[in-house]
């Protein structure tokens, strides 16, 4: 699509109204080129607070501040014309209160032009979705494996296993009738993903769930093989641009200290090249 024939992105509720009809695609983006290279072939975008483990180093996305969404929600912005752009709410920016989570959540959309925010949990985050969405707020939530709550769920572990299932299944319930317009599963077990997907009339976002659920989503920098710290199982490397990068910045350090980069066409002559010879 050209930079000038720029589209209405899809709302919260475009996205709710693809349950059941064609698969919601979806990456994180953090950076105005990633953006832009996914616009075309995305529903929605989501600026994750996995940016803090990807982008900045951190071991745990607990980091992550309002600070950082912002600027990395503006960045992706600007790289968007027709994907619709779904913020994430960072630990310790929603969890206090509805009140709280209502003050940052307008922050975040008015500050970076997001269509929605998504926030952890579920039965426990039920009043605060529905604070925000009759406040004009639209939410995805996020159930499963909720990553801010990584030292109370004792690490990075499948959920919703045996007697758990209910529970996650209670989660999903709770945000889909507290108005949530889709729901972000984590790290389920497939066959749980598949009764939650028929069982809420809102649209399931499978990572590391089922390929049944109304859509999936992938951390862009593990798709695209950047990410290498290590790999969750249920990441599909679709390449290998980190080991391309890597290869790459070592075959430019090899040659600047050969003298063999900048070669002659990287230089500039004393006199400016005539139209007809321009070198
Ligand atoms: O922050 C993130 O990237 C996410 C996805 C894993 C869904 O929440």
């Amino acid at each position: 699509m050209s930079a000038t024939a720029k589209k209405t992105a899809p709302s919260a509720e475009d996205i709710r109204a693809l349950k059941g009809t064609t698969p919601i695609v979806s990456l994180t983006a953090y950076t105005t080129p990633m953006a832009r290279f996914m616009d075309e072939h995305c529903d929605f975008v989501l600026v994750g607070d996995s940016v803090g483990m990807v982008l900045h180093g951190l071991t745990s996305t607990l980091g992550v501040t309002m600070e950082m969404m912002i600027m990395h929600g503006q960045a992706v912005a600007r790289g968007l014309q027709r994907a619709m752009m779904v913020i994430d709410m960072p630990f310790g920016s929603y969890e206090e209160s509805p009140q709280q989570a209502f003050r940052n959540a307008a922050r975040l959309m008015a500050e970076t032009g997001a269509g929605a925010v998504k926030l952890e949990g579920g039965v426990e985050m039920a009043e605060t979705i529905r604070f925000l969405v009759t406040r004009g707020i639209p939410v995805m939530a996020h159930i499963g494996l909720t990553p801010q709550s990584v030292n109370t769920l004792g690490g990075y572990k499948v959920q919703g296993r045996d007697d758990q299932a209910d529970t996650v299944l209670a989660d999903a319930r709770a945000v889909a009738n507290a108005g949530a317009f889709s729901v972000v599963l984590e790290k389920v077990p497939q066959s749980l993903a598949d009764k939650i997907t028929a069982d809420i009339a809102i649209p399931t976002i499978g990572i590391g769930a089922s390929a049944g659920c109304d859509g999936q989503i992938l951390v862009v920098d593990d798709m695209l093989g950047f990410f290498t710290a290590f790999k969750a199982k249920f990441v599909k490397r679709y390449a290998d641009l980190g080991h391309d990068a890597e290869a790459a910045i070592a075959a430019y350090a090899a040659e600047v200290r050969a003298r063999a980069f900048p070669a002659a066409e990287h230089v500039f002559a004393d006199q400016a090249p005539s139209k007809s010879n321009k070198k």
